[in-house]
């Protein structure tokens, strides 16, 4: 029988393996609402999805749809996906929409909807429900134990059925919920809540944090929400300690990043933002990773937080970007890049998203843009990468590849990485929205593999000896095995040069 994915080695270098091999997910994440019928999905999603060379696919399932009545469970439409997947050839992660999903409780069965005693929500200071965009926000408190315990049960059914049915390993990680945090308060200020506020730090918390006392005492003016942070992580533990009892896939919690005006509340409150990790790393020791969704213009910054020592890069939503794709996986051993609502980018017929509707999800509108041109050149990044995941998985261990990347503050347009035996002098240029970047592996001193787009660059040596190429070839990888193509000799030694489209070369030089 095949293993059981799993996650091997602790931070920069965690990998996620599939099938007793190493994976790494080229992926996207389908909209909120596709993987809730079958046939839209054969109709419409997988055949958009078939140009983009995906070997994973990022979706739902609902709590809502999988338990419709308390108690009684329906597959139908997890076993469909499992199906769908298989005929396509390509892996799941399936995002567990539980009882949070960008903070509020929509997807929560209409059986626990109607019953507001029982299933009570987070409230305000005035005892009212927090707003969000001037309307009530109904966020189910994660110190309501009845639903937390009615989340795990679900969720652990959902967890044995995929064991029973899922031998192929076709889903090989589980998201559990969904950017999580409170909208429209810092805290819950239900009774439950304060009483739990006006308690000291739990021990085990106060002793991972090195302080003691109250939320005050030991996060200052962040207490709010690292109170929250912490009875969050509880409640996933629950839930995610619960489903791997059954089947233990590896886990994590993705994340809405903390945005301008950068208070607690006008985003998800107690999510794992990269300040709160710490935090959730305590109170939720099952769950692997924490995941950022990229939609912030800092992407450089961003992945520089959640790629550390401790956590390994993996990035489950974010904009359709070449450049992004490339740097992530030259400057971090990247466990998975997935652009959102990656079924748009093929669909000729997709629903237009308005300028109103960007800002109740507050991401830019430029977020949903998708280009058929930056799709096929994003599939053309993952086949390079796809056929060298050996080499670049070597070179991150010998600590000999880089990534780069242009960004909106670079004030030149120019950038130098001093490499072991090199520099590279990087000239980025108009990017577009596919982006300006990529990666160098430094097979030697003197040999370089560069993959990148929208961008220009030389060598010199790093004592200021003249160099001498020896060869500078076109090629790809197939299967760990460089295949050349043409010879860039003449003019063409040169322009190192890689415009709208993505390029592979492989460069050789001695001392002149
Ligand atoms: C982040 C959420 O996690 C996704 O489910 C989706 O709602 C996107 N935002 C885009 O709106």
């Amino acid at each position: 029988m095949k293993p059981i994915p799993y996650i091997q080695g602790i931070g920069k270098l965690a990998t996620l393996y599939v099938d007793g091999k190493p994976f790494y997910c080229r992926g996207g994440e389908l909209h909120n609402s596709a993987a809730s019928f079958p046939e839209f999905m054969s109709a419409k999603v997988w055949p958009s999805l078939r140009p983009l060379h995906l070997n994973t696919v990022i979706a739902p399932v609902y709590w809502e749809c999988l338990e419709p009545e308390k108690g009684v469970f329906d597959y139908a439409l997890v076993d469909s996906l499992l199906v769908q997947a298989r005929e396509e050839g390509v892996r799941l992660i399936l995002l567990w929409f539980g009882l949070w999903k960008n903070s509020a409780s929509s997807y929560i069965p209409q059986w626990m909807k109607l019953d507001r005693e029982r299933f009570w929500f987070v409230v305000k200071r005035d005892g009212k429900l927090p707003l969000h965009h001037d309307r009530p926000h109904r966020i189910v408190s994660p110190f309501c134990q009845e639903a937390v315990d009615a989340d795990a049960n679900a969720f652990s059914h959902l967890m044995a059925h995929l064991k029973e049915v899922d031998e192929e390993r076709t889903v090989i990680m589980v998201q559990v919920e969904n950017e999580i945090g409170v909208l429209g308060a810092d805290r819950d200020y239900s009774e439950a809540a304060d009483a739990a506020y006006a308690a000291p730090v739990p021990e085990i918390l106060a002793e991972a944090m090195g302080r003691s006392g109250s939320w005050e005492d030991v996060f200052g003016e962040d207490g709010p929400q690292q109170f929250m942070a912490w009875h969050y992580a509880l409640a996933v533990e629950q839930i995610a300690k619960a489903g791997k009892a059954e089947y233990p896939l590896p886990m994590y919690a993705n994340c809405w990043l903390e945005q301008e005006p950068w208070i607690p509340g006008t985003y998800p409150s107690g999510g794992p933002i990269s300040r709160n990790v710490p935090v959730w790393r305590v109170g939720a020791p099952s769950v692997e990773l924490f995941a950022p969704d990229i939609y912030v213009d800092d992407y450089k910054g961003t992945v520089a937080l959640y790629g550390t020592d401790q956590n390994p890069l993996f990035i489950p939503e974010t904009r359709l970007s070449v450049a992004n794709y490339l740097y992530s996986v030259g400057a971090y051993n990247c466990m998975c890049f997935s652009p959102f609502g990656i079924e748009d980018t093929f669909d000729s017929e997709k629903e237009q998203v308005d300028f109103a509707t960007m800002e109740i999800l507050h991401i830019g509108p430029e977020a949903f843009a998708k280009q058929e041109s930056v799709g096929r050149e994003l599939a053309r990044a993952f086949d390079y990468v796809s056929g060298m995941e050996d080499v670049i998985r070597r070179a991150h261990e010998e600590n000999r590849i880089r990534g780069f990347l242009w960004t909106a503050d670079h004030t030149e347009k120019r950038e130098l990485l001093e490499l072991s035996g090199m520099n590279m002098h990087i000239r980025y240029h108009d990017p577009k929205l596919a982006g300006s970047g990529g990666l160098v592996v430094e097979l030697s001193d003197y040999e370089f593999l560069v993959l990148g787009i929208n961008c220009s660059f030389h060598f010199t040596s790093r004592d200021g000896t003249r160099l001498e190429t020896l060869t500078k070839e076109e090629g790809q990888f197939v299967e760990g095995v460089w295949k050349r193509g043409r010879i860039l000799n003449g003019d063409e030694r040169y322009i190192n040069m890689f415009t709208d489209k993505v390029g592979l070369n492989y460069f050789k030089y001695t001392e002149e």
